[in-house]
């Protein structure tokens, strides 16, 4: 947060032996330390390579891609969390479209939904830390209340109540299955055939190891079978380093301490003052701001000014392979990412437009009140004009070659 240089709250994945090729238990810890730059080599095992899913997990697959539960009859969810994209957007808009006509904008970028698996709800941390929670203001407590909401939203698949969504699930070729596995009179019942669309839907993506595989090139050197080449080193020392790039003080580079993988967030929110993005059609009104944890979507944490315009720290695995950057999808080019990150304050001509007074209208996508709020303490954004970046451009280019090795799919003999 904007004043914090406390240690932030962290959440470690913890797995116990794997036994038989059933869903696996995890269980969650809650760590806290600051994130950092180990990376100590402790083989963990392996998760199984075929896992059996459950019947509402299968369900789940079906419906997951079923575009005949939208109101245009062309959108599922993996329409805009495309598998073949690590579960994001594969086009390049700031915002998709959806609605009965395809032609009604959201107003944040699609985040990828690898590693959500075992999020908890949103929670504030014993330091005050806003932490964990699904969506990018953690306004959904469960992957299962998550996905009722594109389901019924207006700009998304458009259903427009329970009864709309149920009589189309009643048309879909796995009614049958949704009967066995769920009552064969659930369909009388659409509040509660909704809530079994979002479990199976929760359940595909919890059990399913598409979502959460952990073999990018990192993860085979964190396990001892590989080496990194020294410009994927490099970046990663960058990365860790706290007086340079200080990325894993909030995107997690190193094993938990019971040996979990990393997920490359802290799942904390932060504010970073990105950029207001004129690509956002809701952005022509001027008088329109995505505060984040403070509204105008989430709405229970709207008189926590602090929190104006906090957003959750995404993980970077797979972030090479993203077309659309932070929340507003204001970056199309990961270069561009970095060069905000560590020329914000030497440079913010370069990322912010003029007021009027032709001054530099410095977070741009701030009311002014809430300016204060953007994180200015924190390495890489304690800077000044004048001062040197924290990253040259060669060592934003060794960052981006370490952040290639976090691609999930790594073949080790290709
Ligand atoms: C029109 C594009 C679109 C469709 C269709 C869509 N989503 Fe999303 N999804 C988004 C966007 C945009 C967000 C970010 C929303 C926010 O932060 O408020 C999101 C967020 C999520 C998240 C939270 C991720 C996180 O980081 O916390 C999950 C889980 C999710 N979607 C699952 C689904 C499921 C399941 C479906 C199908 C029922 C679905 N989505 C359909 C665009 C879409
Ligand atoms: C103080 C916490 C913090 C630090 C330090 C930090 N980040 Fe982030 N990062 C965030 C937050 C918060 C977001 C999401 C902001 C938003 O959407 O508005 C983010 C988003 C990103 C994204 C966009 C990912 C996506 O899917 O849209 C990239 C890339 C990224 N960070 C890379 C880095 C790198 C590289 C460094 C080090 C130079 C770094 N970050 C340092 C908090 C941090």
């Amino acid at each position: 947060m904007s004043s914090s240089t406390l240690c932030r709250s962290s959440i470690a994945r913890h797995f116990p032996p794997l036994s038989g090729t059933r869903t696996a238990l995890f269980s969650l810890l809650l760590l806290s330390g600051c994130g950092g730059g180990g990376t100590a080599v402790t083989p963990v095992a392996a998760p199984p390579a075929t896992i059996t899913l459950s019947a509402a997990a299968l369900l789940g697959q079906k419906i997951f891609s079923d575009t005949s539960l939208s109101a245009s009859g062309q959108m599922a969810c993996a329409t805009c969390h495309n598998p073949a994209n690590a579960h994001a957007q594969s086009n390049d808009l700031s915002v998709q479209l959806g609605g009965a006509n395809q032609q009604i904008p959201g107003t944040r970028a699609v985040p990828s939904l690898r590693y959500l698996n075992l999020l908890p709800a949103f929670f504030f941390a014993k330091d005050g830390t806003p932490t964990a929670g699904f969506n990018r203001d953690g306004s959904a407590a469960t992957l299962a209340g998550q996905a009722r909401v594109p389901l019924l939203a207006a700009h998304e698949m458009a259903n427009i109540s329970a009864a709309d969504l149920t009589a189309r699930l009643a048309k879909a070729a796995y009614v049958e299955e949704f009967r066995q596995v769920f009552g064969s009179d659930i369909l009388a019942a659409p509040e509660q055939a909704v809530e079994r669309i979002g479990f199976a839907l929760q359940q595909y993506q919890k059990e399913d190891h598409d979502f959460f595989p952990f073999d990018a090139k990192y993860d085979q050197f964190l396990a001892g079978k590989i080496a990194l080449n020294s410009a994927e080193l490099r970046g990663l020392a960058l990365f860790n380093n706290p007086a340079k790039g200080n990325c894993a003080a909030c995107h997690v580079s190193a094993r938990g301490a019971d040996g979990s993988a990393p997920l490359f967030t802290d799942f904390s929110y932060d504010n970073i003052g990105v950029p207001r993005n004129p690509a956002i059609p809701a952005n022509a009104d001027p008088a329109y701001f995505d505060l984040g944890l403070c509204g105008p979507i989430r709405n229970d944490l709207s008189s926590r000014s602090d929190l104006c315009g906090a957003f959750k720290v995404p993980t970077l695995r797979n972030v090479t392979t993203r077309k659309v950057f932070f929340h507003n999808g204001r970056f199309t080019n990961l270069r561009d990412v970095l060069g905000f990150y560590v020329r914000r304050d030497t440079n913010p001509e370069e990322w912010y437009p003029r007021a009027a007074d032709g001054s530099i209208d410095k977070f741009d996508d701030l009311p002014a009140a809430y300016k204060k709020n953007v994180n200015t303490v924190e390495v890489p954004y304690n800077r000044l004009p004048g001062m040197a970046p924290a990253l040259s451009a060669q060592e934003i280019d060794d960052v981006i070659t370490f952040l290639g090795t976090l691609n999930d799919g790594y073949q080790i003999n290709p």
